[in-house]
């Protein structure tokens, strides 16, 4: 059992909880996501990891409840316990991964959009950590829906604060403050966009134009986050991918938003599932080697 050590709301709906999670802790990297179940007949909940804490032993998650396993999971307090935490799973971010003074060299862009700020947290840590400050976009409907200001703050080289409404920071959304900053004369190397899909097809329309190169977080297509459903199948450049085994980062350049937004939606129902399974035979199914996927 793992054992909820904090559990707070960061903004009317979107919750924060610390999990002591030693293993998990120890060897996760930005960018990797754990899969929560609450218990035996609970779901499987794949969250990007928002932040962990190697000495204490503990992750955090950031999350909004939206279907039953997540109001399940909101329902929890400190002291309570969560039936399965299991991780790190997926690849850690390129910019963790690759050579320090590669990264030491470039001008790096977050863009985070609504919950979507929670997994772009550590990769800004990370980087601060090894000495690097990257500009960071959060953007937010409303003032209201603006979380984790004062942790980004700390971290990032710059931080940008827009809301769709005008109500806080700039105005506008995150593709707006994208231009406006390169308008002004900001220059990047690379962009990392994460938040809803949508946001994310936009942001690599305007950085596709812009020439920055972008990389997103396709978490909120998995459905398992084992390889073995399908839900997270996507196309990038033209190969097919799986969110779960090969990402959650891909180049957003490269990947068919539409195609994965209209599969998300045939995912939601029973006959939708059927179809994607009759349509795609065996490569319907991830690359985990077990399931008769597309190995
Ligand atoms: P939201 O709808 O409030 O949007 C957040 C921001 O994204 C907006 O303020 C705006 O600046 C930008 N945005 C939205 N639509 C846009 C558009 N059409 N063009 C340009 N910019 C746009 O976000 P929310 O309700 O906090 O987000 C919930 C979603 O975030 C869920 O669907 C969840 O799956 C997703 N999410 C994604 C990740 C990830 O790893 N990619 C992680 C956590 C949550
Ligand atoms: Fe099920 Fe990736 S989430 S195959």
């Amino acid at each position: 059992m793992f054992k909820i050590l904090k559990a707070e709301h960061l903004a009317e709906n979107i919750i924060l909880m610390d999990v002591e999670a030693k293993r998990v802790a120890k060897s996760c990297e930005p960018g990797q996501f754990i899969i929560v179940r609450v218990d035996e007949k609970g779901e499987r909940i794949p969250l990007t990891i928002a932040d962990y804490d190697r000495e204490k032993g503990s992750v955090t998650i950031v999350f909004q409840p939206i279907g039953a396993s997540t109001h399940q999971l909101a329902g929890l307090k400190a002291g309570d316990s969560l039936m399965d935490f299991v991780g790190p799973l997926g690849r850690p971010s390129d910019l963790i991964t690759e050579d320090l003074e590669v990264t030491k060299k470039k001008r790096i862009l977050f863009v985070a959009g609504g919950v979507g700020t929670a997994p772009v947290y550590p990769q800004v840590k990370w980087l601060h950590e090894h000495g690097i400050a990257a500009d960071v976009i959060v953007g937010a409907k409303t003032k209201s829906l603006v979380i984790m200001e004062e942790m980004m703050e700390k971290v990032a080289g710059n931080l940008y604060i827009t809301t769709d409404d005008g109500s806080y920071g700039r105005s506008g959304m995150v593709t707006k403050a994208i231009e406006d900053l390169v308008a002004e004369g900001k220059e990047y190397d690379v962009c990392i966009a994460i938040g809803p899909m949508i946001m994310m097809k936009f942001c690599c329309l305007t950085t596709k134009k812009l020439g920055i190169p972008t990389v997103v977080s396709m978490n909120p297509i998995m459905v398992d986050g084992t390889g073995m459903c399908g839900a997270c199948r996507l196309t990038v450049g033209d190969e097919v991918k799986f969110a779960c085994v090969d990402g959650p980062e891909f180049d957003g350049h490269k990947i068919n938003f539409d195609e994965a937004m209209k599969r998300q939606a045939m995912y939601r129902t029973e006959e939708g599932r059927n179809l994607l399974k009759f349509q795609e035979g065996d490569t319907h199914h991830g690359g985990c080697g077990h399931c008769g996927g597309d190995e």
